[in-house]
């Protein structure tokens, strides 16, 4: 029997009481569409200009605040780790960017189960792996086996846009303490939230004729438009549970909801393409994500949470812009309320 081990001494999970195959066969199945879906143009790796544009566009910012910050450690190497990596697009944005402020070595990998969307990962970061000073991999790998990276090792570690919400959650304990051994500076992840809009995870909602989350079983069923069947499994989190599942690993830094109102007050073009916001109303929209984001009434309401946690005992670090130290801005984690 195939035995994935989920951490160092901790229970061993069956492959085969997972449903990593499936997941595998439906990334895989989505191929290009995937990137086109969750990152609009694989060349544009700024552009933030997909259906999620909004909730990127702050975990961008979150990704660029701790790789300025760990610069401003006059730290010249960075270590980054992405679990669940997908086609690669946010590791090709943080190596690109970690190399344009001036760490003269960057290593890199990024894993995931569906081997297609890793082979895509491999051709786009060619370009960037032949960079004098980058060392970018991309692997088929499971989150459930060991790290492969030595004790606090890792700079920045990744698990974004949904990857949790793939995996069984009574299993996700010796994952967290799997990420805190290697991680010396902050893990970066996001989920979607029990409160969230529906998503289909492999493409746009409308590609779909019929779907069902069960959230009992935690599984997520879709027909396709063109007949096909997949049946995932879709655990949606309370920020409270994501909270309690990675507290005891790591400090956590921050927890907050990503795009409350933007995706819900998005005009839909195929209803009337003039639809589009005013300025001066994407900016009110803005101004209630920032006054929301964390309130308890609200977060289980975003789409996707976001979640920053770090090394417990570690120094908080200046918080910076590229260019010097700004302020010091002590974080002000606060543990969600359980409804
Ligand atoms: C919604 S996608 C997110 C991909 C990528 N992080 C991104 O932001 O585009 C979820 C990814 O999790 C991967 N995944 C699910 N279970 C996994 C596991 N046990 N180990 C590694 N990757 C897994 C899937 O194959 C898929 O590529």
């Amino acid at each position: 029997m195939e035995i994935a081990l989920s951490a160092r001494n901790a229970r061993a999970v069956p492959a085969s009481e997972r449903s990593d195959r499936a997941i595998a066969a439906a990334y895989n199945r989505a191929g290009d569409s995937y990137l086109t879906y969750a990152d609009g143009d694989p060349g544009q790796l700024y552009a933030f200009d997909s259906q999620y544009a909004h909730g990127d566009r702050v975990i961008w910012e979150t990704l660029f605040d701790k790789l300025c910050a760990i610069r401003a450690t006059r730290q010249r190497s960075i270590r980054i780790l992405d679990l669940g990596c997908g086609p690669g697009t946010w590791l090709r944005r943080v190596v690109t960017r970690a190399r344009a402020i001036g760490f003269d070595k960057v290593i890199a990998r990024g894993f995931d189960i569906a081997s297609d969307q890793v082979r895509r990962a491999q051709e786009l970061s060619a370009d960037l792996a032949a960079q004098p000073g980058v060392d970018i991999t991309f692997e088929v790998g499971d989150i459930f086996e060991p790290l492969a990276e030595a004790d606090a090792s890792v700079d920045l570690t990744l698990c974004l846009c949904g990857v949790l919400n793939h995996l069984p959650a009574a299993d996700l304990a010796p994952v967290f303490a799997e990420i805190a051994r290697v991680t010396a500076g902050y893990f970066v992840t996001s989920a979607r939230t029990v409160g969230s809009t529906p998503s289909v995870y492999i493409g746009a909602l409308a590609q779909a004729r019929r779907f069902h989350q069960d959230n009992r079983l935690n599984r997520l069923e879709v027909e396709f438009q063109n007949g096909r069947h997949i049946s995932l499994p879709s655990h949606l989190f309370s920020a409270a549970e994501l909270y309690a599942l990675v507290a005891p690993y790591m400090a956590i830094e921050d927890i907050r909801g990503l795009d409350l109102f933007h995706g819900r007050f998005a005009g839909d073009p195929r209803w009337n393409p003039q639809c589009e916001g005013s300025a001066r109303f994407v900016r009110q929209l803005e101004l209630l994500e920032k006054t929301y984001c964390r309130d308890p009434e609200f977060v289980d309401h975003a789409t996707h949470l976001l979640l920053v946690g770090k090394r417990p005992g570690t120094t908080p670090v200046a918080k910076t812009t590229c260019d010097g130290p700004v302020r010091n801005q002590p974080a002000t984690p606060t543990q969600p309320e359980r409804r």
